[in-house]
């Protein structure tokens, strides 16, 4: 089983979890997309212990859930952690709501471990959204909420107006995209929040530090990075694994400690880092 963080508020969830952006299409379905293959190497990562999965209403425009749905049919409900996501088309509150129904729908369960506001929409007001939000925790639709994308005076506000904890915002974050260190991740640690990683492992940068770090772990360069997210105090990720060659690494890498001064060492001297998101700035 994979390890999980926990908050002081009780919120707990696996460290590591199964992305879907991309899975059955982007934007919209893939007509061409091998949807049993697809829910098949969801299911082979959930028999691995890859209990927890990450998808959204505007994943292959539904499609995506509907391949979770696929996937964990039949499986033990209890066992499994699914997040998903309304989109920023949906944030008046009987949007949310709506929106929360109909992932439901297309996820084949009764509720959501976590559901989560995409993205920002600055068009909608946060007291009118978050009163969606606290209607689908009223109706037993999740059975947490939080954001993503949000930075940390936008985190506080959706904060200020609902009556329930806001117990994650999942951020673009890893080795290059450090968007969120100066302020939301300090903020979240000593808050009691949960930061998750999106993105951990792409258009990483080889660099003489990350062939040092694979050398003295005898770890791969996806395992030192996710190893560098997961050592930090309240964080957790999620990476996307549309085949199941990737699983066996991703999973070894929960077994690696990093060296404080290695920790220090990745934090400050990894090549190209960037301030902003050059995907979706907070
Ligand atoms: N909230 C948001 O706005 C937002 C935005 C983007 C993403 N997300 C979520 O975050 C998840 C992860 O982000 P992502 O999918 O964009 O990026 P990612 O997880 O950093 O990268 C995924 C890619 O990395 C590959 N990969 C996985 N393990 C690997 C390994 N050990 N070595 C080498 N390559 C490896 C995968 O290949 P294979 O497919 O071949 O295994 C896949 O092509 C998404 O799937 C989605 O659920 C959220």
């Amino acid at each position: 089983m994979i390890k999980t963080k926990k908050l002081l508020c009780g919120f707990e969830l696996p460290v590591l979890g199964q992305g879907t952006w991309g899975t059955g299409g982007r934007d919209t379905a893939d007509p061409n997309a091998d949807d049993e293959q697809l829910a098949a190497v969801i299911r082979h990562g959930v028999s691995l212990g890859f209990t927890r999965i990450d998808t959204a209403e505007m994943y292959a425009a539904g499609h995506s859930e509907e391949l979770v749905g696929k996937a964990i049919e039949g499986l033990d409900r209890g066992s499994l952690f699914i997040t998903s996501k309304v989109w920023k088309t949906h944030l008046h509150a009987d949007d949310v709501l709506k929106a929360a129904e109909n992932s439901l729908k297309r996820l084949k369960t009764d509720y959501m471990d976590l559901f989560l506001i995409h993205q920002v929409n600055p068009d909608v007001p946060l007291e009118d959204t978050m009163r969606g939000m606290d209607a689908v925790l009223k109706h037993g639709f999740a059975r947490a909420i939080g954001v993503s994308n949000f930075s940390l005076q936008r985190f506080q506000k959706a904060q200020a107006c609902s009556s329930n904890k806001l117990v994650l915002n999942q951020v673009h974050y890893n080795l290059v995209v450090r968007e969120c260190e100066p302020d939301l991740l300090p903020w979240c640690q000593a808050n009691d929040v949960m930061l998750e990683a999106w993105r951990p492992l792409r258009n990483l940068t080889p660099c003489p530090l990350m062939d040092e770090m694979c050398e003295k772990y005898n770890a791969t360069a996806a395992q030192i990075a996710l190893a560098f997210l997961l050592q930090q105090k309240n964080v957790v990720t999620i990476t996307a694994m549309r085949s199941v060659a990737h699983m066996p690494e991703n999973l070894a890498a929960l077994q690696l400690s990093l060296d404080e001064e290695d920790m220090e060492r990745l934090r400050h001297d990894y090549p190209g880092q960037l301030t902003i998101s050059p995907t979706v700035p907070l």
